[in-house]
């Protein structure tokens, strides 16, 4: 697969099969991934990769959280979008098309609530990846670099027939993650990745997400 066709091909997968990905294909994975560039070549990223039984609990420990209502961390990057903006529109499309492929409608709160957990699950994928950074380093120096990372793992994993998902859901209660991975009060965790191998019979993988056209979105200067 070439560059141009990797990315592409690449979307969000949010249902796996259930076979496990041998942890030999996610350490090439990483090990591709980390040739991102970083600023000053500081190379900020660590990774705690979660599969089997403590990733089950994980799971269910985040469910329980989400059910509680207990509020996310404020290390949370997704905050709201800017009402009546172009961001907020792209955001409501996209969930249009998912809802739209789940058939969940407006007014099913059981089937969004269901729908909704599948982020905190990790997407019932066989192993999930989360990536942190110290938390001695500058912030948000290091998420333009966790973002380059993230998206190699993604792409990389393509190579070895694996989907991935990027969730913020998945971090929404790092309290958990620090728990249950043992990840260090020290780091601060930046983003969640689902991975496994896609189970293409899930409506909501055969979305194709929109994209602004380039000449909306860019000005050239200087060109013919
Ligand atoms: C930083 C970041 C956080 C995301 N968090 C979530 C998430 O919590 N749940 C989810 O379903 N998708 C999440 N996504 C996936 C986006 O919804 C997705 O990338 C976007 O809709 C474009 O679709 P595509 O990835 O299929 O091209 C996240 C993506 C990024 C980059």
């Amino acid at each position: 697969m070439n560059i141009i066709e990797a990315i592409k091909i690449r979307k969000s997968i949010r249902d796996f099969k259930t076979d496990p990905v041998p942890k030999h294909v996610i350490k090439e994975i990483l090990q591709t991934a980390i040739r991102a560039p970083s600023a000053e070549n500081s190379q900020p990223w660590e990774f705690t990769i979660i599969a089997g039984d403590i990733l089950d609990k994980i799971r269910t420990a985040n469910i329980e959280k989400l059910k509680s209502k207990a509020p996310p961390h404020p290390d949370l990057l997704s905050k709201g979008l800017p009402r009546d903006s172009v961001y907020r529109r792209r955001q409501i499309e996209i969930a249009k098309q998912l809802f739209g492929l789940m058939d969940i409608s407006r007014e099913d709160m059981e089937k969004r609530n269901r729908w909704m957990e599948l982020g905190f699950r990790y997407f019932n994928a066989p192993a999930a990846i989360i990536i942190f950074v110290d938390r001695s380093l500058p912030y948000p120096r290091p998420i333009f670099d966790i973002g380059a990372v993230t998206q190699n793992i993604c792409l990389a994993a393509l190579h070895f027939g694996l989907g991935t998902c990027i969730a913020n859901q998945g971090i929404t209660y790092p309290e958990v993650l620090h728990e249950y991975a043992g990840i260090s009060e020290s780091k601060r965790i930046v983003i969640s990745i689902a991975i496994g191998y896609p189970n293409w019979d899930f409506p909501a993988n055969s979305v194709v997400s929109n994209r602004e056209p380039v000449e909306n979105i860019s000005t050239w200067i200087g060109f013919e």
